[in-house]
């Protein structure tokens, strides 16, 4: 019989010690599958007295991440560190450089030195396995990478962070502010350590970078991806999104276009009977256009100790099974290094809130600057009205446009805005159709 597959844990919060618990309790049917038992025999973390809800005496401590990492005595080390740089880049390029499996989390690292460590890996002939970067418990990486592989993928979008999609949907349910509803996303645990990583969008852009290549058989490429977050989203949006037929989502977009492959991260207007814009709360979907399968949408627990802890035993699993091939589905120097597609090339609907000082002509005004750059306008709504006879007052103004390219848009507001009818910087939200 095969050597037990021996698994070291770097990193126990909260996945880490779920991975724990799990690998405990299901360790017969990993056994029984691998054909070979699968053993947690080391951990490490910051802290060694915290209490974890799981009993740690019958592993080898390390206060040290990449001695673990270095140590002789085990085949797989599973970084659930975080961060790009530091202990878990450390922790990783140690095991790799000496010959161990990896598995991670950790989508930050993969967006920033996912290319050199996929070659390290294929180079020592060890895994690189990261099922849990992205979205979570949802079964994505594999599925791009081998479920899909019979397909020429064309799009890739979802929601790609629970705190985010959290936030939005008590925002909009409960008509409460963005800061009510982050303090509870913090308090509930499911907030990155640093909140602005998930409301700023780039959390969600770290997952895109790593669901694009294996989608596109490209070279991660996280500096192309336009990222705006979900801070400036008011009651108000949501309220108006409601009334013309949408839900407002954070989505991460990778598409190919004519100029390139299109990677975007922004809050988005999702018409309200598409499958996204049904998915509420903490989880996370994504829908994958391909030319055979035409369309699949995974929804699921984007986040969690367990749900994520389900996505590294896959990991495990596979490399207990001795299953690994190039981590990003091809190898490395097989990806393509593709065109980026400028966002001001991008091309589609727009809900722009405006501030506009109330008196007569002051729409006029904005409806030619639209129009002198050939802006179609669906609709236009004034919501309320200012102070009767107050000087200096103003109205929301939202406007819904036709499909208009970013450039196009950009350009007339920053007109608008010199022309003095506009008083505070524009909400402008793109809509998906
Ligand atoms: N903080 C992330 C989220 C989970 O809210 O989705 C880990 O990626």
């Amino acid at each position: 019989m095969t050597h037990p597959l021996r698994i070291g844990v770097a990193g126990l919060g909260t996945v880490g010690a779920s991975v724990l618990k799990l690998v405990q309790r299901r360790a017969n049917d990993l056994a029984a599958t691998a054909g070979r038992a699968v053993r947690v025999t080391a951990v490490s973390a910051r802290d060694r007295r915290r209490d974890r809800g799981v009993d740690l005496s019958g592993y080898q401590w390390f206060d040290d991440p990449a001695a673990l990492a270095a140590a002789n005595d085990i085949d797989c080390v599973v970084e659930l560190i975080g961060g790009d740089e530091g202990p878990a880049r450390q922790t990783v390029e140690t095991a790799l450089s000496s010959g161990k499996h990896v598995v991670t989390a950790n989508k930050a690292l993969l967006a920033k030195h996912g290319v050199a460590l996929a070659r390290m890996a294929e180079d020592r002939n060890v895994a690189l396995a990261f099922e849990a970067s992205a979205a979570g418990g949802v079964p994505v990486v594999k599925t791009l990478r081998e479920a899909l592989a019979g397909n020429v993928v064309t799009r890739v979008s979802g929601i790609l962070n629970g705190t985010c999609n959290y936030i939005l949907s008590r925002m909009e349910l409960e008509g409460l502010t963005f800061d009510e509803c982050l303090k509870d996303a913090q308090r509930l645990g499911f907030a990155e350590a640093d909140p602005t990583f998930d409301v700023g969008g780039f959390d969600t852009a770290h997952k895109l970078a790593v669901l694009t290549s294996l989608a596109f058989g490209v070279k991660i490429d996280a500096d192309a991806i336009h990222v705006e977050g979900i801070s400036s989203i008011t009651p108000l949006d949501l309220k108006m999104a409601d009334e013309l037929g949408y839900r407002i989502k954070l989505l991460g977009v990778a598409e190919r276009t004519a100029a390139g492959v299109e990677q975007r991260v922004h809050p988005t207007m999702a018409a309200k009977s598409s499958s996204i814009a049904q998915v509420m709360g903490v989880l996370n979907a994504v829908t994958i256009d391909a030319d055979a399968v035409r369309s699949v949408t995974l929804i699921g627990p984007g986040a969690g100790g367990d749900p994520t802890a389900s996505a590294v035993l896959s990991d495990i699993a596979d490399v207990a099974r001795g299953l690994h091939g190039a981590p990003f589905g091809k190898p490395v120097d097989l990806l393509d290094d593709p065109a980026r597609a400028p966002m001001q090339r991008h091309e589609g609907g727009y809900y722009v809130r405006l501030t506009v000082v109330d008196r007569p002509g002051s729409m006029a005004k904005i409806a030619t600057r639209m129009g002198d750059h050939q802006i179609s306008l669906e609709s236009i709504l004034q919501k309320g009205k200012g102070p009767r006879g107050g000087d200096g007052a103003t109205v929301p103004v939202i406007l819904i446009t036709h499909a208009t390219s970013e450039a196009a848009i950009r350009a007339a507001l920053d007109e608008a805005q010199g022309d003095g009818v506009v008083t505070e910087p524009p909400q402008v939200i793109r809509i998906e159709r």
